[in-house]
């Protein structure tokens, strides 16, 4: 990195394109886009179906890998890690939390937010039982670490999930529809909670969401539109917008 921006940006897409090529079928999901976010800053994204939210999510999760551009997190040009590289990197720097929670079901809350840890395979068990205990505690669920998710509210499931996605202390939560599946109260608790991990423990968090209470919750809110960031009122409705040829 070699401009003013260095200091400041915790993410930096620069002409960030992704394009998936499905047999004659040319899908450009993100087109040429540029983003800062500030680290500890919470982010909404917003846009109509199809619009590259999630596409560009797994990207600045080390997801998936961009076709051209730029992006770095953290300093590091991730867009150019093989994805061995990703894999290591987003073990120890990103934490995602999905719609559904995608907990194991076999598995109790306490073992489920271990998983990466054991992914990761360096912490002895007692000092991986100190993380998850105070994962679980940062969550409120300090009581349920016994219960599998089926014996669990959705919003508590939500709650493990992001006990989950911090449990290794990454600067990166990135959060995909996090309160669709949620009632209005437990909806509330989860951004309350990222809030919380934004503000008080300086997490960045990039938060895809259709509701527009939801993105209230955070600091800023970014629109985007076939592939690109759009002014806000500017977003068309249509359910699907991406340049296909
Ligand atoms: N792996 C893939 N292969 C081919 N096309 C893909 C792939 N992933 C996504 N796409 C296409 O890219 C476009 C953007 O998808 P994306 O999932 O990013 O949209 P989204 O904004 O998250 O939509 P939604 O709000 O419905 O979740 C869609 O047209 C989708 O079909
Ligand atoms: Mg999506």
């Amino acid at each position: 990195m070699n401009d003013s921006n260095k200091n400041t940006s915790y993410i930096r897409c620069r002409d960030l394109t992704k394009v998936y090529q499905k047999g004659k079928i040319t899908v450009t999901p993100l087109e040429d886009l540029d983003l800062d976010v500030r680290r500890g800053e919470f982010l909404a994204l917003m846009g109509p179906s199809g619009s590259g939210k999630t596409t560009l999510l797994n990207l600045i999760a080390g997801i998936d890998r961009p076709t051209s551009g730029t992006l770095h997190i953290g300093g590091e040009e991730i867009g150019s890690f093989s994805r061995g590289q990703l894999t290591n990197w987003r073990a120890k720097h990103c934490g995602y939390v999905f719609q559904l929670y995608h907990l194991v079901p076999i598995l109790s809350a306490y073992e489920n937010v271990e998983l990466p840890l054991l992914l990761d395979g360096t912490l002895s068990r007692r000092d991986r039982k100190e993380k998850v205990l105070a994962a679980l505690d940062l969550v409120s669920l300090s009581d349920r670490a016994d219960h599998r998710p089926t014996e669990l509210s959705g919003g508590q499931e939500q709650r493990v999930a992001i006990a989950r996605a911090i449990v290794a202390d990454p600067g990166l939560i990135v959060a995909d529809e996090p309160t669709g599946d949620l009632d209005r109260e437990s909806g509330d608790q989860i951004l309350e909670l990222l809030r919380e991990l934004s503000g008080i423990h300086q997490k960045t968090i990039v938060m895809v969401t259709h509701d527009a209470r939801a993105a209230e919750a955070a600091e800023r809110t970014l629109h985007l539109d076939k592939g690109r960031l759009v002014e806000k009122g500017l977003a068309s409705t249509s359910t699907e917008s991406v340049a296909t040829s």
